[in-house]
């Protein structure tokens, strides 16, 4: 009879304790800490392993390894971002926020694959099969032939995978109802998700199958987070975007088989999420006309070019801290932009509250936009607009430098397609790179735009 080990685990960050505690030493969180119980498997010690372990074959680095072999949904903007479809024997990830459509588009991606002529199973944990059926419905997908469980018991999801030949795609929804037998803390705890999770990933390497985990971002920790079984799959997609918005975007963050910078964009409609082919249409969609601190950024996200509009609102402050207040973009990058205006620049604006938005909800992380969200601070802290045809891109350096950024005639491209007529950036590699159709102002460094946006003005 093994014995039985208690352990203490943090929801938030997975740390293990042998007591009980109201705080997590780790990662701070407080009332995090729950007791589970662990009989096996987890907790077996090494000697165990060595006394049960064969050998196991080695093998040289020039294999004959093929390239993966992908399942392709044909919903595009999902095959963007898994990087060219679903990879066989593989396990992915898709993380967000609970009621953001993780069930919606893995429903609709089952069913363009089942029409493809795949074999596709989707078992939910979350809601019974008369639930998915009556989404189906809604959804027109209810002839499509998506083999349908409702089913949290990993041993029971298991047995009825062996149970079927030949399946191409397993989808989980979501990771934290699942519970098994091995383990005797509840559903949605740290070690449950953690084993659940490894078994499937088992599965599907053993089997060959793609494995799709839902997991459910939860701010509360009262369940485990997906960020937990990150390290043991093969990509991870998070769906992102907030209620206030019909739009959704889908973000690769990791990938063994492709690159991990791919966004996919959806509209959430009555019929499920549409896939939206020109996004920066959408994100420009509803630009002020003629307001102070909006400039549009000409962006790169993976291989596609993306506009959207910077907001700023620069305001005098009544605090002796200055309130900066940044939405979808790194506020460390604000602080140092405003440091490079004031040191470089002479711009007396770092004692002012800041309020920095990306339209939309997009997040940004290239440093290319440093000089949209500059000429949007200068243009609402002089109260005076931009030119409305005008794009920027280019990122500054902590000497007041702007450099050139990759792509330049990609985005060049997208400006030119919806509309604009002119461009600031930083000096371009070659002539070569710029495009008819749109006059290209170039810039060394900070002080000279400064200088053209605030000469413009007067
Ligand atoms: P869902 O896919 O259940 O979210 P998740 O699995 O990430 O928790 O999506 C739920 C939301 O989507 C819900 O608020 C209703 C909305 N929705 C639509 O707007 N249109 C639709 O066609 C569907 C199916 C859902
Ligand atoms: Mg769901």
């Amino acid at each position: 009879m093994p014995k039985q080990r208690v352990n203490y685990v943090c929801q938030s960050c997975g740390s293990i304790y042998t007591k009980w505690a109201g705080r997590c030493d780790n990662c701070g969180e407080w009332n995090k800490i729950i007791e589970e119980i662990i009989n096996s498997g987890v907790g077996a010690g090494p000697k165990s392993v060595l006394a049960t372990g064969k050998p196991a074959n080695l093998a040289n680095l020039s294999g004959k390894a093929e390239d993966a072999v992908r399942i392709i949904s044909g919903i595009k903007e999902l095959d963007r971002v898994s990087g060219g479809g679903f990879v066989k024997g593989s396990t992915l990830l898709v993380g967000g926020d609970p009621g953001i459509g993780k069930s919606t588009l893995l429903l609709q991606a089952a069913s363009a694959l089942a029409n493809r002529g795949r074999s596709i199973i989707y078992i939910s944990g979350e809601e019974a099969i008369a639930q998915v059926q009556l989404r189906a419905k809604r959804l027109g997908l209810e002839k499509s032939a998506v083999k349908l469980a409702s089913e949290t018991n990993v041993e029971t999801i298991l047995a009825t995978l062996e149970n079927e030949k030949n399946i191409d795609l397993v989808i989980i929804d979501s990771i934290q109802t699942l519970w098994t037998e091995r383990i005797e803390s509840t559903p949605g705890t740290v070690t449950q998700v953690r084993t659940s999770a490894q078994a499937l990933t088992r599965f599907a390497k053993k089997s060959g199958a793609s494995v799709i985990l839902v997991g459910h971002v939860t701010k509360d920790g009262q369940i485990a987070g997906p960020k937990l079984v990150e390290h043991m799959v093969d990509g991870v997609i998070y769906f992102e975007g907030d209620n206030s918005h019909s739009y959704r975007i889908l973000r690769a963050v990791k990938n063994r088989y492709g690159a991990t910078d791919e966004i996919g964009v959806f509209e959430m409609t009555q019929n499920g999420l549409n896939e939206v082919n020109n996004p920066s249409s959408l994100f420009l969609d509803q630009r002020d006309d003629g307001a102070s601190g909006s400039a549009v950024f000409a962006g790169i996200e993976g291989t596609r070019p993306i506009l959207v509009e910077i907001q700023a609102l620069v305001a005098p402050s009544p605090l002796g801290t200055p309130r900066r207040t940044v939405v979808g973009w790194d506020s460390s990058r604000l602080a140092m932009i405003i440091a490079v205006l004031e040191t470089h620049c002479g711009v007396k604006i770092g004692a002012n509250d800041i309020y920095l938005n990306i339209a939309g909800g997009l997040k940004i992380t290239e440093p290319a936009a440093d000089m949209a969200v500059a000429a949007a601070l200068i243009s609402s802290l002089s109260g005076s607009p931009l030119q409305r045809e005008a794009v920027f891109f280019g990122e500054i350096s902590l000497s007041g430098a702007i450099r050139p950024v990759i792509h330049a005639p990609l985005r060049l491209k997208e400006a030119a397609k919806l509309g604009f007529n002119c461009a600031f950036s930083g000096k371009l590699h070659t002539q070569k790179q710029k495009i008819s159709g749109i006059k290209l102002v170039e810039f060394d460094n900070l002080l000279s735009l400064v200088g053209a946006i605030s000469g413009k003005n007067k």
